[in-house]
């Protein structure tokens, strides 16, 4: 068996420890470490309420841990403290739900660039709708689009900020097999051609499988295992995995 090469630092891109989120009462979150490696596709899996989105807002800088020590690369982010501007445009995210703006294909890819003071971006517009294979749709009212068309731009208007982290919460969920591969295709290409750094949540551990070089399972608010995906699903080292892997969890 080969010995897993360590990790150096600078490979990072994130590293938590003792991270948690709390809602009221309620530990939503009690991950213990985490580390996310520069250009690798992690995939964290796990049941409907197990805490994946809540990490995903975590990890896009959108609410505070509750405690915990939080590192993005390198740089350690205490709570109470404000995240400069510049950090948290390195980081995008597509929402599970992504609302589109009630207006034409293009305006909705435009407006983030639009927001940052761009105001040369025809090409990068044009650039990214070609990337998720919408370039003939410019003029088309966002809510005309079939449901994977919809969630095509809300892809479109992420990439086109060119994120160093890209977020992905459920990019495939409720969409027919054709626009899940079309949408596989993307994240892989996005990936590769920018060495953009992808976590993606998803409950389809086939999905995790296809695309992410890491697995993480989270089961109520618990990291019980990240391994390489291999590993993950030949011989995971926690039988709760192997359940979930399998389909054999009740929940
Ligand atoms: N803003 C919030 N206030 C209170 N509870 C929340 C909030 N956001 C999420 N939760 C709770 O945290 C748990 C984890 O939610 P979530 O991260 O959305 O799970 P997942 O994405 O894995 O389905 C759920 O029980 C949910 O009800
Ligand atoms: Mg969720």
């Amino acid at each position: 068996m080969k010995t897993a090469m360590p990790v150096t630092d600078q490979e990072l891109i994130y590293r938590a420890a003792g991270l948690t989120k709390v809602y009221g009462e309620r530990v939503v979150l009690d991950i213990d470490a985490l580390e996310i490696r520069r250009g690798e596709i992690f995939a964290v899996v796990g049941p409907s309420g197990a805490g994946k989105s809540t990490l995903l807002r975590l990890l896009n800088f959108l609410e505070e841990p509750t405690s915990g020590s939080f590192e993005f690369e390198g740089v350690e982010y205490q709570t109470g403290v404000n995240i400069p501007l510049e950090l948290k445009r390195r980081v995008t995210m597509v929402f599970q739900r992504p609302l589109l703006l009630n207006r034409s294909v293009w305006d909705n890819v435009t407006y983030g660039l639009r927001l940052r003071g761009e105001k040369d971006s025809n090409k990068q517009v044009m650039e990214a709708l070609e990337e998720v294979g919408l370039a003939q749709f410019t003029k088309q009212q966002a809510r005309t689009l079939s449901g994977g068309e919809a969630q095509r731009v809300s892809l479109a208007r992420a990439i086109v900020l060119r994120p160093d982290v890209l977020l992905l919460d459920e990019p495939t969920a409720n969409l027919d097999p054709y626009n899940v591969g079309l949408i596989e295709a993307i994240i892989k290409r996005i990936n590769e051609q920018y060495q953009t750094t992808l976590v993606m949540v998803t409950h389809n551990v086939f999905q995790a499988k296809r695309l992410a070089s890491r697995v993480a399972f989270i089961l109520e608010g618990k990291l019980i295992e990240v391994a390489e995906t291999g590993r993950f699903f030949d011989s995971p080292s926690d039988p709760r995995t192997g359940a979930f892997v399998r389909g054999d969890m009740v929940y």
